[in-house]
């Protein structure tokens, strides 16, 4: 049994359609990522699974429970970050997590969600004195406190700086290690690409690629790039020759070309290099990124 299933979703708020028609499953203790630009439709998405929106229409089952029916139970089994929380400015960080823990029967204990979110050391601040990241801190820890089954963490890192981020990163690999079953919302790519073990890229209220990111890049966007410099330059003739070569452009001092086989371009490129007298330098390689994906499939990019 998938810890979630969701079976050809709708969600509308009046003409809009902000959820249409969705399916997708999660599989217990995989980190599930929902990528999309905003207004995509992942908080409404998530929040239905969350029980706290209703669907228009479809199936949504979470640890084998209808959303519609037993949102009780299910709310035992999860654990929700929402993507604004409110807190209470006048408690401490401490005092915030005992009031949350409060609400469940089964409470995990304070001291240890914060040693997992590392806020140890703050437990005695005041909410108002916390930077963004530490706030999401917060917030992931509240998301902990009747120790769920499956976490949802909605856009846990926007809005923070790279440090930051990755604090939050570690904190989901530690549920990873824990067990856990996350489902997590971004619009960073490599938030993504270094955390999910499958993505569903969702645009306008649907899913339009979901797999690995392994997987989608394979399928979707499967060339690499490689750039180089030649001393003395050859001609842009001589390089499109080079085996596996479709695309040729130049750069400063050299060029950059696209292939689907890298591994015989590069031999070719130092070949052709070697062959004509030059000497190829500052060669790297790029492999597609998530955000190619999503700009093959939709012709934009996902920040614009
Ligand atoms: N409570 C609401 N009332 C009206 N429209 C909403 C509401 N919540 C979301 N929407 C609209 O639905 C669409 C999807 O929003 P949302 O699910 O928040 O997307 P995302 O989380 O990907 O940014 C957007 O067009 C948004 O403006
Ligand atoms: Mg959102």
């Amino acid at each position: 049994m998938p810890a979630i299933s969701v079976v050809e979703l709708h969600k509308s708020y009046g003409a809009v359609k902000a959820v249409d028609g969705v399916s997708f499953e999660v599989e217990d203790r995989e980190i599930f990522g929902i990528l999309g630009p905003n207004g995509a439709g992942k908080t409404t998405t998530l929040e239905i699974i969350e029980t706290l929106r209703e669907p228009d229409s479809g199936e949504i089952t979470v640890g084998g429970m209808d959303v519609r029916k037993d949102a009780r139970a299910i709310k035992e089994l999860i654990g929700v970050q929402l993507q604004t929380t409110v807190f209470f400015d006048n408690l401490t960080v401490r005092e915030t997590v005992d009031l949350f823990s409060s609400f469940y029967r089964n409470q995990v204990g304070t001291e240890s969600l914060l040693e997992l979110v590392s806020l140890e050391d703050k437990a005695g601040s005041m909410l108002d004195e916390l930077s963004g990241g530490q706030h999401k801190r917060v917030s992931i820890a509240l998301a902990l406190v009747n120790d769920p089954r499956i976490v949802f963490l909605d856009e846990p890192t926007t809005g923070l700086d790279p440090q930051a981020r990755r604090n939050i990163w570690e904190i989901v690999e530690q549920l990873r290690d824990r067990e856990n079953t996350v489902v997590i919302t971004t619009h960073y790519i490599e938030e993504a690409e270094y955390l999910c073990d499958r993505v569903a890229i969702m645009d306008h209220g649907r899913i339009i690629a979901m797999g690995s990111p392994d997987e989608l890049i394979d399928r979707h966007s499967p060339e690499s790039n490689i750039s180089f410099r030649l001393e003395p330059l050859l001609s842009a003739d001589l390089i499109a020759a080079i085996p596996g070569v479709s695309d040729v452009r130049s750069v400063n001092g050299g060029y950059e070309v696209t292939t689907l086989v890298p591994q015989e371009t590069l031999i070719g490129i130092f070949k052709a290099a070697y062959d004509n007298g030059s000497t190829a330098d500052d060669v790297s390689m790029k492999r597609a990124t998530l955000e190619d994906v999503f700009l093959k499939i939709t012709g934009r990019r996902i920040r614009q």
